[in-house]
């Protein structure tokens, strides 16, 4: 008997973004839907539509270029949402529309203040109106987790009778534990006389660290899609972690009767897109994709995966993208290696002015640095393509002195529409100063919300990745920048994000809006 598909919908850009501070712009959302895509996720959950213009016009540019995946916009269960999500779907080769009603006690008393007949009425609608853009419908029964199971299963019955396709079991609040969510699956599908029209989804949060075990236990009971996020990304404690489903699915095929379609050598490539884009760093103890996932220390361990790899490894890195950190270029490289590099990367251009950039960035680094890898790459390529996308602020110089006993000093040129000014200030470390002496430039008004490092490779010439998130009126943006000195990476990485602020298309943080 083949297995059966499991089907992987990514939330990333979604619920994932509605962790606070993880806002993305258009673009960054497609960056993360084409590596997405070419993961081979089965669908892209690509924002909610009708939370801001800004979301819509993510999602409709995701939609835009995504070919290969199913790409899906939220809505609520009502008419105006559904209409603003088919219309940013409009271009997508398979757009699906998830539409959402809470059926639990608290949520309908206290948040909706409806009876339950009433929003099974409206559940039924909605379905009947996303039917009318498109055959490929979800509805999700919000906070099913602690839901009735007899009203639950009238209301399913009822959307799968209205046209809905995919029928979602959200644990909203991160409350179930395993057996219970998985006997939940197994009692609706057993129950609902038409559960066989329809795919059986689930969405679990990680509130009790608990989403992977019960979205696995889930799979177990009949689900067939599963609801997940890189690097487990997601509202409060996040959502399942796709790596961690994809792996276990994958790693323990004796315990499963299906598969999944993902693209496993990818998963290194998204985890380090999305954490660098939302500045939400990996644990290193983190399954899967933290630094120390393959890491053997202590000698016993050593001395086996020596002997016999499986002795104290059921994966192998390579499965899920580590690199063996290849060195990659060096100094005397030229642009062909570094073009032909790029390529077995997968990293394209969209224009001759960003490979130019790139590789005059590249000629730069290797002068500071001898060995270039495959990640200091990606790093490069992605602050190219950032600092060219709007470059209204830019960092000529910038010289700091930090000497123990004396204040930090920074001293910088920063051009303002090509035209240059100095400025300096004090801090209480270089970085301080680095940032109070572009405000002197730039008086934004921002606030800082969040200043993180993260060395891209081992050693002290690695370079620093950093992510400065700045918040003005309520929209936040994420800035990057990567460097071997980090107080020039902090300087590009504030810069960028001020850039960014600039842009009206790179939208309040949707949970700043008000639906
Ligand atoms: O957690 C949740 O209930 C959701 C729904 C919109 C599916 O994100
Ligand atoms: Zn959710």
């Amino acid at each position: 008997m083949s297995a059966d598909k499991l089907i992987i919908f990514d939330t990333t850009l979604r619920d994932g973004e509605q962790s606070p501070g993880a806002s993305m712009t258009r673009d960054e959302k497609v960056r993360i839907a084409k590596a997405l895509e070419k993961m081979r996720v089965d669908v892209i959950e690509a924002g909610f539509p009708i939370a801001s213009q800004g979301d819509f016009e993510a999602v409709k540019a995701v939609a835009d270029v995504i070919k290969n995946s199913s790409v899906c916009g939220l809505s609520r269960a009502l008419q105006k949402d559904i209409d603003r999500c088919a219309e940013a779907l409009k271009n997508a080769v398979n757009p699906r529309i998830h539409t959402f009603i809470a059926t639990s006690p608290i949520h309908m008393q206290q948040k909706l203040r409806m009876e339950p007949d009433a929003v099974l009425e409206q559940a039924v609608n909605a379905v009947k109106m996303a039917r009318g853009f498109t055959d490929n419908v979800e509805f999700s029964p919000e906070d099913a987790g602690r839901s009735e199971l007899d009203f639950l299963c009238r209301v399913i019955e009822a959307v799968i009778d209205a046209g809905a396709t995919t029928i979602n079991i959200p644990d909203t609040v991160g409350y179930n534990v395993p057996e219970q969510f998985g006997s939940l699956i197994k009692n609706l599908i057993e129950r609902i006389p038409n559960s066989d029209k329809a795919v059986f989804s689930v969405h679990c949060h990680n509130d009790l660290g608990l989403a992977v075990a019960n979205s696995l236990s889930a799979v177990q009971n009949g689900a067939r899609q599963v609801e997940c996020t890189i690097n487990g990304l997601g509202e409060r404690a996040g959502n399942a972690s796709l790596e961690e489903v994809v792996m276990a699915i994958r790693t323990r095929q004796d315990m499963f009767r299906c598969n999944t379609g993902i693209d496993t050598t990818q998963i290194m490539n998204c985890s380090r897109l999305v954490s660098g884009i939302t500045g939400f760093a990996v644990q290193p103890n983190k399954a899967i994709v933290g630094a120390n996932a393959f890491a053997h220390e202590s000698g016993i361990h050593q001395d086996g995966v020596l002997k016999n790899r499986e002795t104290y490894e059921i994966m192998r890195a390579q499965d899920v993208g580590w690199s063996d950190n290849r060195i990659v270029l060096g100094k005397h490289s030229g642009r062909n290696a570094f073009r032909s590099c790029l390529k077995d990367l997968d990293i394209e251009f969209d224009s001759e002015e960003a490979l130019n950039e790139a590789f005059s960035r590249f000629k730069e680094l290797a002068d500071k640095k001898h060995e270039i890898y495959d990640e200091d790459l990606r790093a490069l390529v992605s602050e190219a393509s950032s600092q060219l996308a709007d470059e209204h602020y830019k960092l000529v110089s910038l010289k700091v002195c930090s000497e123990t006993g004396e204040v930090p000093l920074a001293e910088m040129i920063v051009s303002v529409d090509g035209q240059e000014f100095n400025a300096s200030s004090t801090g209480s470390g270089p970085v301080d100063a680095t940032f109070k002496a572009i405000e002197q430039v730039a008086n934004s008004g921002t606030k800082l919300k969040l200043y993180s490092v993260n060395n891209i490779t081992t050693g002290t010439d690695s370079q620093g990745e950093v992510t400065v998130r700045l918040e003005l009126d309520g929209r936040i943006i994420n800035g990057q920048g990567a460097d071997t000195d980090i107080v020039i990476a902090s300087a590009n990485a504030y810069i960028h994000a001020l850039n960014l602020l600039r842009n009206p298309d790179n939208r309040e943080h949707p949970q700043h809006v008000n639906v």
